[in-house]
């Protein structure tokens, strides 16, 4: 009696050893990501179970731990670019660590610590029609997934002193903020910077401006966010909703002078107040539309100035490393506004939405 309990003991343990195993490969196989799902209003997130990816030739495998949502998602999640993502994995902006190599990869090595470059294969130079169509989270798949395999050509190793949530804020944001300060607008000490708002691209153009010994003069519609600028450095601060003529007040910050650079994020609304504050042979990067992207432009404000423009679209892997190193040099930390888990992904999205961040909004993997 006992030998034949003992013998159902084992038979049942194989079937149990059985039955289980083909759910444990399985999963081993599994991975999560986001993709976009048509919707009422463009596209909502949902949440999937994919078979995990293997590195081809020249790729590495990433378990991302981080990414950073930029106001670009936004647009891509209401359907804005105008074609169908429906099945896109979003999001741009992401950090992890490199877990498998494909045949032929030459710049990492696993454990590396990595961030993804805003697009796939800009590594360096002027902008070619083929580089340009690989930004992720929108012409290619993007980064809220639990690992990724992309090409070696779109990583970045990250400052050391950075955490991955920290990393996963700079691909987009704080490409575009240097590249419109230092590699196009030659930002030198002691010039006047100004910034629109205090969301992802125009907080890091005061922590550049500021570790760069020039003077950032920032708009926001909250005082209790001036006060938070204050803190991390910005020489003035001035509130665009209670001074409908804000540009007015930022020229007198700057002694009547005008500030020597823009960060322009607002576009169709700011860009006439931008140049009525700029001083003569400014520099203004066109970077953003919050508030549109049609109206007119008096061009005398501009040649009237002899100030330049440059449009920006974030830029490549070469300016993300000459940025690093100075975020290295300068032990920079990025501004993170809050956390959210891979989970509470939408409720993140509606936070951006909200205008309510101080800097970056980030979702931990
Ligand atoms: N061309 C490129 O390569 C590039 C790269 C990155 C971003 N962008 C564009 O730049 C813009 C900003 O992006 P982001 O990710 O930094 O956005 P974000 O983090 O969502 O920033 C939003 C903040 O902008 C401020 N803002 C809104 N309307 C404003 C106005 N009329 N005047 C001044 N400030 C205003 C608000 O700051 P307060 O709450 O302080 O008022 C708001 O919280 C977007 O249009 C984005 O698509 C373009």
């Amino acid at each position: 009696m006992k030998r034949q309990h003992i013998v159902d003991s084992i038979v049942l343990s194989l079937l149990y050893a059985v039955l289980a195993a083909p759910s444990i490969a399985s999963a081993a196989d599994q991975m999560r990501r986001y993709e976009l799902q048509p919707a009422d209003q463009g596209y909502r997130l949902a949440l999937r179970d994919v078979a995990r990816p293997a590195p081809a030739d020249s790729e590495v495998l990433v378990r991302m731990r981080a990414v950073s949502l930029n106001h670009r998602d936004l647009y891509v999640l209401q359907g804005l670019g105008g074609r169908d993502t429906s099945g896109l994995v979003p999001v741009s902006d992401g950090a992890g660590e490199v877990v498998a190599l494909g045949a032929g990869v030459t710049r990492f090595r696993i454990g590396d610590r990595v961030a993804t470059t805003f697009f796939e294969r800009w590594t360096g130079g002027p902008p070619t029609p083929a580089a340009v169509t690989t930004a992720r989270g929108g012409d290619k798949p993007g980064v809220l997934s639990e690992l990724i395999s992309t090409h070696e050509d779109g990583l970045v190793k990250i400052p050391a002193h950075l955490s991955f949530e920290e990393a996963a804020t700079l691909p987009c944001a704080a490409v575009t903020a240097w590249n419109g300060l230092f590699k196009h607008g030659h930002l030198q000490a002691g010039q006047f910077v100004l910034l629109e708002g205090t969301g992802g691209v125009s907080i890091f153009g005061l922590q550049f401006a500021a570790a760069a010994g020039a003077k950032p003069v920032i708009t926001s519609s909250s005082d209790a966010k001036l006060e938070r600028a204050k803190s991390i450095g910005a020489a003035s601060t001035i509130n665009y909703r209670t001074h409908a003529e804000w540009d007015k007040e930022v020229r007198k910050a700057t002694g009547g002078a005008g500030v020597a650079h823009v960060l322009e994020i607002g576009g169709k609304d700011t860009l006439p107040k931008a140049l009525g504050a700029l001083g003569l042979g400014g520099h203004v990067a066109l970077i953003g539309g919050l508030t549109g992207f049609g109206g007119a432009m008096e061009l005398g404000a501009l040649t009237g100035r002899m100030g330049s423009m440059t449009s920006i679209y974030v830029g490549s892997r070469e300016d993300f490393e000459a940025m690093n190193a100075f975020i290295a040099q300068h032990k920079l930390k990025p501004v993170i506004d809050r956390v959210f888990s891979f989970e509470e992904a939408a409720a993140a999205f509606e936070y951006l939405k909200s205008g309510s961040h101080f800097g970056k909004v980030v979702i931990r993997i």
